[in-house]
């Protein structure tokens, strides 16, 4: 039997309450959109410990859930140093999650760290942190992840599929 290679994606943002875990649940969408949820390991974490233990935040647990997607099940958690090498990427939402990130990773792990919408070829800009608006910039924030995840699919679909074929891939 053939083993598929797995990759694994950690999304940051800074409470782990209101983006990256909708970052994860619309990244499992679009991969099981596409039959490669089996090829990825994905989880979320917040650069702060305020809110470690709880459910996402009411706002995107509905935007979520007004898309087909569950996420109240998630429970929100702290970067921690062992992230630095479990995960092939680590995409942070905004320029401080990266820059937090950056500073807290060992040396050799800090090319995994990127900013989310630019690895998904958006350069410049950042996912605004929503949580004191009101719910048009979660239905924004929700857009935004959901383009960025659709293109980032793409991205590392053609990867994984190069590596089994052998062929080193140049989007890295
Ligand atoms: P998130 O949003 O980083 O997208 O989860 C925030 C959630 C909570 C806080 C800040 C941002 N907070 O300051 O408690």
């Amino acid at each position: 039997m053939r083993v598929e290679p797995q990759k694994s994606i950690l999304f940051v943002c800074l409470g782990n309450i209101c983006r990256s875990p909708l970052a994860e649940g619309v990244f499992r969408d679009v991969l099981a959109s596409r039959g490669l949820e089996h090829r990825f390991v994905l989880d979320s974490a917040g650069t702060g410990g305020w809110h470690a233990g709880s459910a996402p935040d009411p706002r995107s647990v509905e935007i979520a859930a007004r898309h087909g997607i569950d996420i109240s099940s998630q429970q929100a958690r702290k970067v921690a140093l062992d992230d630095f090498s479990r995960f092939d990427l680590i995409l942070g939402m905004d320029r401080s999650n990266v820059a937090d990130l950056k500073a807290a990773a060992p040396h050799e792990a800090r090319e995994r760290i990127h900013l989310f919408l630019e690895f998904a070829g958006d350069r410049g800009r950042e996912v605004p942190d929503p949580y004191y608006g009101g719910a048009e910039g979660f239905a924004s924030v929700y857009r935004m992840i959901r383009d960025a995840s659709e293109a980032i699919a793409t991205r590392l679909d053609g990867r994984v599929a190069a590596s089994e074929s052998g062929h080193a891939s140049s989007t890295t």
